[in-house]
């Protein structure tokens, strides 16, 4: 029998369980064995306990949980050449050949890497005699497939990551309890979002919370900004508003590649006379229940990797499992990681217009 394993790792985020739980349930199904690997790739530089069989009554009620239930950490030790070594050796000592990963692009590519050097590795633990020849005669090629979890939907060739929506949900709930108490005093809020490098937490938020402005990092605050959206708020309040909404996502800058802070915006919109806070949302963002779509995309993607591992051959470059145009497809791993960089390349070198002709083409 085909065994099976399913990490999460990197940041948690809601619907990585839903994964979980899929990738579970459709390995028993198609007649393989289904491992868990706790803690993400510590658990699988640790081994023994870390690597747990998995039933299907296992991962009952993982559908609607938040966060993680397998755990998830940084892992120092899988970065060197060492704990990869070891990594291969615990799973071929449990008979697994074949990694399911939910994470970000960081955790993705170090599976990646991973199976390149799964030769090699082996090929060490024989010389080392950590392993005899016959015991790793079996496991030739390591199988890597890639689910996208991550709250800040900034994978390239993929519609939402797992978590998105989730996160969207939640921002935007706490948003709407903002919007009652600034209502009340007719004051202004700044409320800073997630999403590291990427805009579309806010993005979305304020098209779907009705802000009065945002900032986003693929849109770089030009010269003037300040006045800009002092004339939008001030448009807003004669219309008689009586509450302002600014928020800025956590990798906002200006286009001199300055970082926007909360701070900074609300000297300014006190400046102008309004009573003005900060709610920073911080892991609140990221925590709670999934929300449907959470749920149906990490089933479905679940499902798919399964099936990509079982007709995975030598050549076939690892994929991830994408969600464009609402159909669930596979991508090459390693092209969707490196579309992701070159946008953040070109952000880094002020190409703003090669930043957004890149995350157009997707
Ligand atoms: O990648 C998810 C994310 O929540 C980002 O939005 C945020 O920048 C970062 O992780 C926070 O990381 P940590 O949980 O390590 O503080």
């Amino acid at each position: 029998k085909r065994r099976i394993g399913v990490m999460t790792s990197g940041g948690d985020a809601p619907g990585m369980n839903g994964s979980v739980r899929a990738v579970v349930r459709m390995a028993l199904h198609s007649n393989c064995e289904a491992y868990a690997i706790y803690e993400g790739y510590d658990g699988l530089v640790k081994g023994g306990d870390m690597i747990k069989e998995m039933q299907w009554e296992d991962v009952r009620g993982f559908l609607s949980e938040g966060g993680t239930l397998i755990g998830t950490a940084r892992c120092m030790e899988f970065m060197q050449r060492d704990g990869r070594r070891t990594a291969a050796k615990n799973m071929i000592l449990k008979g697994i050949d074949a990694l399911v990963i939910c994470g970000g692009d960081g955790s993705l590519t170090g599976a990646d890497r991973f199976r390149d050097e799964w030769p090699s590795l082996l090929e060490e633990l024989v010389e080392k005699k950590e392993l005899t020849s016959e015991q790793v005669a079996p496991f030739k090629h390591l199988n890597i497939v890639g689910l996208v979890g991550s709250i800040d939907n900034d994978l390239s060739m993929t519609d939402a990551t797992i978590g998105c929506y989730s996160s969207l949900a939640r921002i935007c709930e706490a948003i709407d309890s903002v919007d009652t108490t600034a209502t009340s005093h007719q004051r202004a809020f700044v409320v800073e979002t997630m999403g590291r490098h990427c805009g579309w937490l806010t993005l979305m938020a304020g098209v779907a919370t009705g802000s009065d402005f945002i900032f986003i990092p693929e849109q770089p605050a030009k010269e003037g900004w300040e006045g800009n959206m002092l004339a939008i708020i001030h448009k807003h309040r004669q219309m008689g508003k009586r509450k302002t909404i600014v928020i800025v996502a956590e990798g906002a800058i200006d286009e001199h590649l300055n970082k926007i802070t909360p701070h900074q915006i609300k000297e300014i919109l006190s400046g102008a006379g309004l009573d003005t806070r900060v709610t920073t949302l911080g892991h609140v963002q990221r925590g709670g229940q999934p929300a449907a779509y959470d749920r149906m995309l990490s089933t479905l993607q679940g499902v798919e990797a399964v099936k990509a591992v079982l007709e995975a051959t030598p050549d076939t470059p690892s994929p991830v499992i994408c969600m464009i145009e609402n159909k669930i497809v596979r991508r090459p791993l390693l092209e969707a990681v490196a579309q992701t960089k070159k946008v953040a390349e070109a952000i880094e070198k002020k190409d703003f217009k090669t930043a957004m002709e890149l995350r157009d083409a997707e």
